[in-house]
């Protein structure tokens, strides 16, 4: 009984739970030259190896960028947005993007089996939603991005990422400047009852 017990009590109450879930929202302006300090993030990293991952791949990588490899990024995502779209937009996203205090990147080892590949992603996902809420409860503000750059090679070049890896996420966090102002649509519309 004492130990039934021990496996279904939950530290944590759902309306904290609910309040950390729904409060979680990405937010895309941070408060420039604020880093959020470093053992918290560790502490993130930690918790989001907690994540389901089938037969306990552990496909994820994480990468913390400091100001040096930062710089880098920047610059390869300034050459090729100059190449796609022109210097005006390169020079208007340096400048978004220099501000941004917090980088994180969240590579996924690529297994060669296509459903495990599969499940390994999904598991990344799971730990990247792990690290966004623990900062949240911490008050720091993350942002999930894919955008064409994580997929350019120089970049996993800059990150010295392992052979056989790609990135699942850039996570950009901070102190948030702005709120949050993602909805959601009614839950109704997406539950569907079976008999
Ligand atoms: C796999 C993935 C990739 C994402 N990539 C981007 C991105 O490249 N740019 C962006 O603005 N947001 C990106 N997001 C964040 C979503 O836009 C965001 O989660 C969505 O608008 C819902 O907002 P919320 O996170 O506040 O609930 C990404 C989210 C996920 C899960």
């Amino acid at each position: 009984m004492a130990d039934r017990a021990r496996l279904t009590a939950s530290p944590v109450a759902p309306a904290d739970a609910d309040a950390l879930i729904r409060g979680r929202r990405t937010v895309d302006q941070f408060r420039p030259g604020e880093l959020p300090d470093s053992a918290r993030i560790h502490e993130a990293i930690d918790l989001a190896r907690w994540a389901p991952n089938h037969h306990v791949t552990e496909p994820w990588r994480f990468y913390l960028i400091g100001d040096r490899t930062k710089a880098e990024i920047i610059e390869l995502n300034t050459r090729l947005l100059t190449e796609s779209r022109g210097a005006e937009v390169a020079d208007s996203k340096r400048q978004r993007w220099s501000a941004i205090p917090g980088w994180l990147a969240v590579n996924c080892v690529a297994h060669e089996d296509p459903i495990t590949a599969r499940e390994d992603y999904a598991a990344c996902a799971c730990a990247i939603q792990n690290l966004m809420l623990y900062l949240h409860s911490a008050g720091i503000a993350t942002k999930w991005t894919s955008g064409a750059i994580t997929r350019a090679p120089e970049f996993l070049r800059i990150l010295s990422a392992q052979p056989g890896e790609y990135c699942a996420g850039l996570i950009w966090y901070g102190y948030a400047k702005r709120g949050p102002r993602s909805q959601r649509r009614p839950v109704s519309e997406v539950i569907h009852y079976l008999d």
